[in-house]
């Protein structure tokens, strides 16, 4: 059943829960339907007694993933869950989130998938939730089935993976060189999202201007190459000499695109040459908004409603290069500027893989 409005589908669920029935809610983009997405209706819809998928309008899957997509329009994207077993309704939304659709609809159950856990699941949308009394069940994602993997074969038709079956393994997948100053966090998730196989892609050589980073420590316990380069005697700044070194060490790692994870110094040429349109560096800001270091302390500290971060390409800027995909945190009455940052880290660990996988799509090969 396609249904209209979310007065609809409140009277849906109202219908059920006089019989004794429980309605489960899901929502996505489903943009290019697989096994994995199959499957995971399936387990969703098998947690109560009827399944309605909240489905991302197409102008909202673009500003999640990009102008090249959704690759269906929503008309037959909804068409085509609908003509799942598992799939009892549709409804299409344009909002950032379904926060308002949970409240209006009061589903029983709500189905995430693995790529999430309870504490990443958007803060609004899990208060509604707990509102209204709903179980909140994060399924397991299903490893080498996702849009991406999909999209990646389609991309590389001329790779063996194109015409084996998706399991398969690809023979050159995209490879990424990482540079970070610090923890690595980003990283860390990078990395899951390949293993998850929803970012399809290799990391070839990690590099860390900072001797002691745990984004190095990281690297040499996933088996990784990884190195440290001596940034050179001024603290904030990369020397010619280094960004000679970065650059050569990434073409012999053979880098299709180079991943600013956490890397707290400029980059210049010769990288910036040699690597033209493939350095992509996620920022802790809605930018243009508060460039530089720290960006969370001076949102904080300047009072604004609406925080977030950014992933975009690098120019010769400090993180001025044009904007790819942002992603946007409330700052709550109760923020520190370090509960603010939490809330951006965590945006940033959903974005930033997203945003990669898209890009890498869309580069022509090297
Ligand atoms: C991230 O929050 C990233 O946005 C920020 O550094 C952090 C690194 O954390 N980058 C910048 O501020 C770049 N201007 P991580 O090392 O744990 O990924």
């Amino acid at each position: 059943m396609f249904v209209h409005n979310s007065a609809d589908a409140a009277a849906f669920r109202d219908s059920l829960h006089t019989a004794g029935k429980r309605l489960v809610f899901t929502s996505g983009c489903f943009d290019v339907l697989h096994a994995g997405h199959v499957r995971y209706l399936a387990q969703a819809r098998a947690l109560g007694d009827a399944l309605i998928v909240a489905l991302n309008s197409d102008s909202s899957v673009s500003a999640l993933k990009g102008p090249s997509r959704p690759v269906n329009s929503e008309a037959d994207r909804a068409e085509i869950l609908l003509g799942l077993k598992s799939v009892d309704a549709v409804i299409v939304f344009g909002e950032p989130r379904t926060t308002e659709l949970i409240r209006q609809i009061r589903p029983h159950l709500f189905a995430k998938g693995g790529d999430y856990t309870p504490e990443t699941l958007d803060a609004q949308e899990r208060h509604a939730l707990e509102q209204i009394g709903a179980e909140i069940h994060i399924l397991p994602a299903v490893p080498g089935r996702s849009t991406t993997a999909t999209l990646g074969r389609l991309a590389y038709p001329e790779s063996p993976e194109a015409t084996a079956p998706a399991a398969a393994k690809p023979v050159r997948r995209p490879r990424l060189g990482v540079l970070g100053s610090g923890e690595g966090t980003n990283f860390g998730v990078i990395l899951k999202a390949i293993e998850a196989g929803t970012l399809n892609a290799e990391v070839a050589l990690v590099l860390s201007d900072n001797f002691h980073a745990p984004i190095l420590d990281r690297a040499k316990v996933k088996g990784i190459p990884s190195t440290w380069v001596d940034p050179g005697e001024h603290p904030n700044r990369f020397s010619l000499k280094a960004q000679q070194e970065a650059s050569r060490r990434f073409q012999e790692a053979d880098c299709d695109l180079i991943v600013c994870a956490g890397f707290m110094r400029r980059l210049k040429d010769p990288v910036l040459t040699d690597f033209a349109g493939r350095i992509v560096n996620v920022h802790p800001s809605l930018l243009p908004a508060f460039p530089g270091r720290s960006a969370w302390v001076q949102a904080f500290e300047a009072g604004v409603e609406e925080a977030g971060c950014t992933v975009h390409l690098i120019d010769a800027g400090i993180d001025t290069g044009p904007i790819l995909a942002q992603s946007r945190v409330p700052v709550l009455p109760t923020d520190t500027a370090d509960t603010l940052r939490q809330r951006i880290q965590a945006a940033e660990y959903q974005l930033f893989p997203a945003a990669i996988q898209d890009l890498l799509l869309r580069l022509p090969p090297r």
